[in-house]
């Protein structure tokens, strides 16, 4: 028979967490609030629901397809999602303008890279994403901002964000015009090729829409959702996986209360979802409009990039 008090000791011992399990619960927490700050820019501009986690699945799926591995896709993945980060400190009037914005106005937007780095120097995680958040609207012909760099001067991340940023901002819709189709987007893409954007991953890009690859992310806020329809302001609505029948959400450009309802649909064909989801006005109007942070798509990016970065 053992000493019980021994034994007691050395249980304790095994239960306690080792130093590496330490670093890695420590860098799962430091990932997973850097990710979540993101979603302030989503709140601040009404019509940018869903668009961090969209330009993050393009971004990641284009960097895989590039032949990165998985754990620089992943961090890739991540960049897409924090890009605009230095939005939250453009002012509202030139944040949430409809329409075209005035020379001041556009040199008061071009502010956002430079913020987003300063903002994110001295974390401990900032240079996974820096250089996508400081260079993501660069151009290969030089024309782009904020320091006019040139081709292959531009990194990669960045040069993998800009194009997913751009094809979301075409695809999706504003209050003043409704998204392009695909394949629209996709042309201008191709005339820009070696100008607004990267010749090879551009060209990436555009096959891998051509063959399908973008359709369930367009208009999309999680896998296999798409954005729902606020009827005054069109789609604006993030639903999730977790969204149940009968929650409210509230439009952020219009601040409508509506009522998500999954009602079923005879006319869908078998294959298909045989029911639907409709937000239905309350006829309530709310004083403001929370984003939700992703939680699925952030738990996803942190679990890949621990995994792959061990
Ligand atoms: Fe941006």
């Amino acid at each position: 028979m053992g000493n019980p008090a021994m034994l007691d000791a050395a249980e304790r011992h095994e239960q306690q967490p080792t130093l590496q399990q330490e670093l890695q619960q420590y860098r799962q927490a430091l990932l997973t609030s850097l990710m979540t700050s993101a979603v302030m820019v989503e709140a601040r501009d009404p019509y940018t629901g869903g668009h961090l986690w969209r330009v993050a699945r393009f971004s990641m799926t284009l960097a895989e397809h590039a032949g990165l591995d998985a754990l620089e896709s992943t961090r890739i993945g991540i960049a897409g999602f924090l890009h605009d980060i230095g939005k939250i400190a453009i002012p509202d009037a030139v944040l949430r303008k409809p329409g075209k914005l005035t020379d001041d106005e556009f040199a008061v937007i071009k502010t956002h890279p430079d913020v987003g780095a300063s903002m994110l120097a001295g974390h401990p995680l900032a240079a996974l994403v820096e250089p996508a958040v400081l260079w993501h609207h660069e151009m290969p012909n030089g024309r782009g901002y904020p320091q006019q760099l040139r081709g292959d001067a531009i990194p990669l991340d960045a040069r993998i964000v800009g194009i997913c940023d751009a094809f979301d901002a075409m695809t999706s819709t504003r209050p003043y015009r409704a998204g392009m189709p695909i394949e629209k987007a996709l042309e201008i893409i191709e005339q820009q090729l070696g100008e607004q954007f990267d010749a090879t991953l551009g060209r990436l890009f555009i096959d891998l829409g051509r063959a399908g690859a973008w359709q369930h992310i367009v208009g999309h806020s999680d896998d296999g959702i798409p954005l729902g329809v606020c009827p005054a302001c069109g789609p604006t609505l993030v639903r999730t996986q977790h969204t149940v029948d009968g929650e409210t959400v509230t439009c952020p450009a219009c601040f409508a209360q509506l009522q998500w309802q999954h009602e079923d649909n005879p006319s869908a064909p078998n294959n298909q979802q045989s029911r639907s989801w409709r937000a239905v006005p309350t006829g309530q109007r709310a004083l403001f409009a929370v984003a939700q942070p992703d939680p699925q798509l952030i738990e996803q990016l942190v679990t890949r990039w621990l995994r792959f970065s061990q």
